[in-house]
Parts: structure tokens; C-alpha cells; sequence
């Protein structure tokens, strides 16, 4: 890898100027594509995508932004490539890296993310690991700088509440307190608090996170309202258990009557209506979830202007 390759595998890989440079040139680029304007900067590019895991928003996003960007795309699922056969990451990152100009990647652990961009000579974007969902977050924010204002004092003034399991999205929307300076309360279940070691990271980076266990407590403090589903890809064995354990922390229209009236409601989808989030709540008029899916392509479409140097 040469030294100057940048990576983004998790939001504490960006400083607090590149999160707002991202932010901001998603708007830009969401102006422009609004208003037909198109350039084709990455033309003769290519960005691979290889994903172990299905994806509905961020492949198609990804794609959908490499194309309006004026380059091609190819997607690998894992099942399709030697990897499978136990080709080592090491060997397929560097021959991958001299076929496309930039991977995203979707895994299980974030060691293999860190791994492949050892070796990689292209940039690796992390597109969903266990422990991270930076790109994510980033998409997150932009939806809520649209409703509550662009400003860096509103951005860090923003009280954001997390309902549910402290699982990857939430790792990474710490992370970003850490860089754009906003309070978190994460409201979970004991047992499933987020990870120590990343909770840890995001504080000593300044991160400002209470952790309760009463959701009405995040609820009704709180500017925007983040939840995800209960089990995350991966933890299909644990779906049962976790509906049980999970059922206070729905978000629901009891719940939602202690909000602030202009409270934001996001969630990452897909949705699993009637568990983490009712149908009610997701299509009232505090959801902002569809603007948020459109975003990621935007926020997409400046992450890969950023890391190709468009
Ligand atoms: N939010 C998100 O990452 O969705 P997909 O799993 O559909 O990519
Ligand atoms: N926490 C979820 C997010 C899906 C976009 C998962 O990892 O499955």
C-alpha cells in the first residue's frame, strides 16, 4: 500500500474538517444532480464492490453514485470469487487493487476490512462490518443538517438519542460525536451496550454518550431519534430471544408522544415493522427515513470524489 492511500473504515479514520468537507460536497452534489447538472470525473474509473452480505441501499447507492460520477462498477459476492476457496485476503486485495480503483467492502469482522487495506494499493471503504457502519452515519447526518440546519453550533448543539441495540450503526454515529461534537444518549437493554472498546475510543476522542436503560428518558431529551433493527445480519439465531429482551425499547406512538413535537425519526432500514419500530411511526410525519436512504447515495457519490481525488 503506498502511504498515501486513505482508507475510510470507520468514522475515527476521518478528522472533524473531512466529515464536514464530505457533508458538505454530498449537498453539493445532490444540488447538482437535482438540477441535471453532469459530470463525469471518474470516467475510465472503475469501483469494485464486494459484499458478503446482502445489501439493498448501499450497493445500489454506491453503484447508482460510481455511475453518476461518469464510472463503472463491478460487483462481487463472495460466494463467486476464490476467496471462498480460502484465497487469503492478502492475495486478493492486491490483485483486486490492480484491476479497480477503489473497493467497498461488506463483512463480518473489521479486522478483515483492516486487513485488506494493509494490502490494498486502492482505497477500501468499509460499506457494513459487525463492528461499523461510518458511511452510514455520515448519510445519517446530512439528513439531519437538512431538517435542523447546516451550521457547525447547531450541528454540536444536537441532542441524538439511540433506541435499541448499541450495535454497529450506533458505533458509528458515537464515532461521529466524537468529530461534529453532539450529545448521544443510547437507550439499551443490559447486555447489549455498545462495545467497550469503541465506546472507549469515541469518549477519548470527545464523544459526549450517557447510556440508559429507559428508553423514555432518550425519548424525550432528545432532537433526532435513531433505532435499528434487534438482530443485526449475523445474529439470526439470536432473533427470538432478542425480540423478548428488546420489546420495551419499540418505537411506537406511546413512545413517541413524549418527543419534542419536532423530534426527527431515522432508521438505517431495512425495517422490521412492528418490532424495532411500528408501522405507524415510520410512516408519521417525524420519519425522515426516505430522505435519509436518498442521501446515502449522495454522501456515496462525495466519499468516492474524496478518496479518488476527483
Ligand atoms: N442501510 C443499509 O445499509 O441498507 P442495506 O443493508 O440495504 O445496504
Ligand atoms: N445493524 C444492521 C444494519 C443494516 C443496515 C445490520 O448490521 O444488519
Amino acid at each position: 500500500m503506498t502511504d498515501k492511500t486513505k482508507h475510510l473504515l470507520r468514522v475515527l479514520d476521518l478528522t472533524t474538517d473531512e466529515c464536514l468537507r464530505l457533508l458538505n460536497d454530498g449537498f453539493r452534489l445532490k444540488r447538482q444532480k437535482r438540477s441535471g447538472i453532469r459530470q463525469f470525473p471518474a470516467t475510465g474509473m472503475v469501483l469494485g464492490l464486494l459484499f458478503e452480505k446482502p445489501s439493498t441501499r448501499t450497493r445500489v447507492s454506491f453503484e447508482a453514485a460510481m455511475f453518476t460520477l461518469g464510472g463503472n462498477v463491478i460487483y462481487m459476492s463472495r460466494d463467486a470469487l476464490q476467496l471462498s476457496r480460502g484465497e487469503p485476503i492478502k492475495d486478493t486485495a492486491r490483485v483486486l487493487s490492480r484491476y479497480v480503483d477503489c473497493i467497498v467492502i461488506r463483512t463480518f469482522g473489521q479486522e478483515i476490512v483492516e486487513e485488506f487495506s494493509q494490502w490494498a494499493d486502492v482505497p477500501i471503504i468499509n460499506g457494513l462490518t459487525d463492528k461499523h457502519h461510518p458511511c452510514q452515519a455520515l448519510s445519517d447526518i446530512m439528513t439531519v443538517m437538512e431538517v435542523k440546519g447546516k451550521d457547525k453550533d447547531t450541528i454540536s448543539a444536537l441532542k441524538v438519542a439511540w433506541i435499541g441495540d448499541g450495535n454497529n450503526v450506533c458505533h458509528s454515529w458515537m464515532e461521529l460525536s466524537a468529530r461534529l461534537g453532539f450529545e448521544m444518549r443510547i437507550a439499551c437493554p443490559e447486555g447489549f451496550d455498545p462495545d467497550p472498546q469503541i465506546l472507549n475510543d469515541s469518549i477519548s476522542e470527545g464523544a459526549k454518550i450517557e447510556i440508559v436503560r429507559d428508553p423514555a428518558q432518550a425519548v424525550k431529551w432528545a432532537d433526532v431519534i435513531n433505532t435499528d433493527v434487534w438482530a443485526s445480519m449475523g445474529q439470526e439465531d439470536e432473533a427470538e430471544e432478542r425480540k423478548k429482551v428488546f420489546a420495551p425499547y419499540q418505537l411506537n406512538e406511546s413512545l413517541m408522544k413524549l418527543a419534542p413535537k419536532d423530534a426527527i425519526v431515522l432508521h438505517c432500514l431495512p425495517a422490521h415493522r412492528g418490532e424495532e419500530i411500528t408501522d405507524e411511526v415510520i410512516e408519521g410525519n417525524n420519519s425522515y427515513v426516505w430522505e435519509q436512504a436518498e442521501n446515502k447515495m449522495h454522501l456515496h457519490a462525495s466519499v468516492l470524489s474524496y478518496l479518488l481525488s476527483l
